[in-house]
């Protein structure tokens, strides 16, 4: 073909290549390389020469093998035909499980993400001699039983409908809409690109004050996420890191997943894509497969992909909220992530300052969780959507200080850090109520007083502050031993157990406990609270606490959240508990009034 930009190889170093002999040659331009054309991204370029993270195993290339230049950026394809399926970290679609666990020998192929052949029933929404523009939808298709895909007019392009097919079945690449922009004529198919390293425009940023619902009660009460909000799961080897982000996507009530495997070993998630198609999705009773997108790049891979993976889930995810959809994007590892740019980073020799990360780490991880957020799109009819950003950490031996956390805890609103003791005794989820934070936990409050109780954020709090104190407490007992400390402490560390044992431990694996609903949450941690406020009263009247301990229903707080019977059990446990009390208090002759609020108010 004339015209062509072609150049050689000039050295190659793992997934790198330093190639010449295109002067024009651009920043982020995509090249084939090699006689086999492999697939990779201008990442530097000097003065007679520039370098190539090709996304392809290099073994092989020699120096002198040709180059060409596409003129174009690494982009995502769009449309239909993305739910469901299984990309690498270029979307190229995998077919097979097996592809993930063998080894990787696909180069140099070029299949299209989307597929050419299958036709979709397009409804149109627009018609002739409508004005459109950027972001307006013109069209929609059931993609899966699921999700319903909006058409979007590409970003950049407006124009009148000057044609537009009927409803019916069409494929990607046959027009729908034909506008007249300008004088010219623009063909609107149903696929259109996007640059996987450029975040998609939005109309404005709205503010995260939903949550992001997950049924883990350690996450939704105390530790909540914003739908829009960005969050972090860092932990050691094997504390709950997939286990927990697998949760959010099974059970959290976003619309949409997208799933990152980043670097993780294939069998991982070979192991997840048995499972998910016949993981039935709580709400629609539909395979969860139908919301789920996910991109693989494992550890057998090439490590620029997995470099990459990162962007193209991201811009997927943003595709879908520009629908009007909750997206949550989960990128599993985010450490695996890290150590590919430092390996880029190391063949292009740039200067290590960190552990041997270059000093755009910071910038990198920034850019990627800022991609988060709530938003109202671009285009008509009006509408919002959100990206929900999680990425899991892997700190080497567990150890938070090394930059990977640390400059990831600087760029989230949550953190749920996972503690390597609470694993080791199988308290699941092991993530650690003292070291965990959420930015989002003032503003979340609101959806709970509104949706559940007014009365939330007081026990939210106070069992927080119960928790800190009974770990204070244990410290002091784990010397004198607790038959030592006075009563109130005694009640204290009694209680903590109760709200561990009953609340913040919770099952992944199946049953009631699986998931567990707003209200069923806020009625158990009332209850304990209750209980605290009224022992403690008892306690101040001379009370001991001995008569309290001897009451079944505090084995029964530590069980109810498994009773079938759901909320039901927890407010007849409740009243139960409540009369036990007031039963011991008559006993007593004591009158139960005050609030015991002072304690750990
Ligand atoms: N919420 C949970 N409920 C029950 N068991 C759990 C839970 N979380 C983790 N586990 C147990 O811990 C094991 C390891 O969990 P997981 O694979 O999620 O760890 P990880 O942090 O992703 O590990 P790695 O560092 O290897 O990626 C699981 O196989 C399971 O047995
Ligand atoms: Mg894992």
């Amino acid at each position: 073909m004339s015209g062509q930009r072609k150049g050689y190889i000039a050295k190659v170093s793992g997934p790198v290549v330093i190639a010449k002999g295109i002067s024009d040659i651009k920043m982020g331009e995509v090249v084939y390389v090699g006689n086999e054309g492999l697939l990779g991204e201008v990442v530097r370029v000097s003065q007679d020469s520039f370098a190539v993270q090709v996304y392809e195993d290099t073994s092989g290339l020699r120096p002198k093998e040709p180059v060409t230049a596409t003129g174009k950026l690494l982009v995502a394809e769009l449309g239909p035909g993305l739910m469901g399926r299984v990309f690498d970290g270029v979307q190229r679609p995998l077919k097979s499980i097996e592809e993930l666990v063998g080894p990787f020998v696909k180069r140099g192929v070029k299949v299209n993400p989307l597929p050419r052949n299958v036709k979709w029933h397009f409804k149109p929404s627009v018609k002739v001699g409508d004005k459109v523009s950027s972001g307006d939808i013109i069209g929609v298709v059931q993609e899966t039983p699921l999700i319903e895909h909006r058409v979007m007019v590409p970003i950049g392009v407006s124009g009148k409908v000057k044609e537009v097919v009927p409803e019916g079945d069409y494929t990607v690449e046959d027009p729908v809409v034909i506008l007249e922009s300008d004088g010219r004529v623009v063909e609107l198919t149903m696929k259109q690109e996007w640059p996987v390293r450029q975040p998609r425009p939005y109309k404005e940023r709205l503010p995260s004050e939903v949550p992001l619902l997950i049924g883990q009660r350690i996450i939704d009460t105390f530790f909540p996420i914003a739908k829009g909000g960005a969050g972090a799961i860092p932990g050691g080897f094997g504390t709950g890191k997939t286990v927990t982000l697998h949760k959010v996507s099974m059970y959290s009530d976003s619309q949409i997943v997208v799933y990152i495997g980043c670097g993780e070993r294939g069998n991982e998630i070979a192991e997840m894509l048995k499972e998910f198609p016949v993981l039935v999705d709580p709400k629609s009773g539909r395979p969860i497969i139908e919301r789920s997108i996910i991109i693989a790049n494992t550890s057998n891979m090439p490590v620029s992909a997995r470099e990459a993976s990162i962007y193209m889930g991201v811009t997927i995810a943003e595709y879908y909220r520009d629908q009007g959809y909750d997206v949550t994007l989960i990128a599993d590892s985010t450490s695996r992530w890290a150590e590919a740019l430092r390996e880029i980073a190391g063949r292009l020799g740039e200067l290590p300052v960190e552990r041997g990360y270059p000093a755009y780490l910071p910038d990198k991880i920034a850019e990627f969780y800022e991609r988060g957020g709530r938003v109202k799109a671009l285009g008509s009819p009006e509408r919002s959507g959100s990206v929900t950003v999680l990425g899991a950490v892997s700190p080497p031996g567990g150890d938070y200080n090394e930059p990977v956390t640390i400059h990831t805890l600087r760029f989230v609103g949550t953190m749920w850090a996972l503690d390597t003791d609470l694993a080791y005794r199988r308290h699941f989820p092991a993530i650690n109520w003292l070291k965990s934070f959420s930015q989002y936990a003032d503003i979340i409050e609101r959806w709970w007083v509104k949706n559940v109780s007014p009365e939330f954020p007081k026990y939210r709090r106070r069992a927080l502050r119960l928790l800190t104190v009974a770990s204070e407490i244990e410290a002091i007992a784990s010397v004198v031993g607790e038959g030592a400390l006075p009563d109130d402490q005694r009640l204290i560390l009694l209680t903590s157990e109760i709200i561990k044992e009953g609340f913040l431990r919770q099952t992944a694996l199946s049953g009631e406990d699986v998931f567990c609903k707003p209200e069923k949450q806020y009625w158990l941690l009332k209850m304990m609270m209750d209980f605290f406020d009224k022992s403690y009263e008892l306690i101040r009247k001379r009370v001991s606490i001995e008569e309290i301990l001897r009451m079944p229903e505090i084995y029964e707080m530590m069980r109810v959240k498994e009773d079938e019977r759901g909320l039901q059990a927890v407010k007849e446990l409740y009243e139960r508990v409540m009369a036990k009390l007031d039963e011991i208090a008559q006993r007593h002759g004591v009158t139960l009034a005050v609030e015991a609020e002072e304690v750990v108010a």
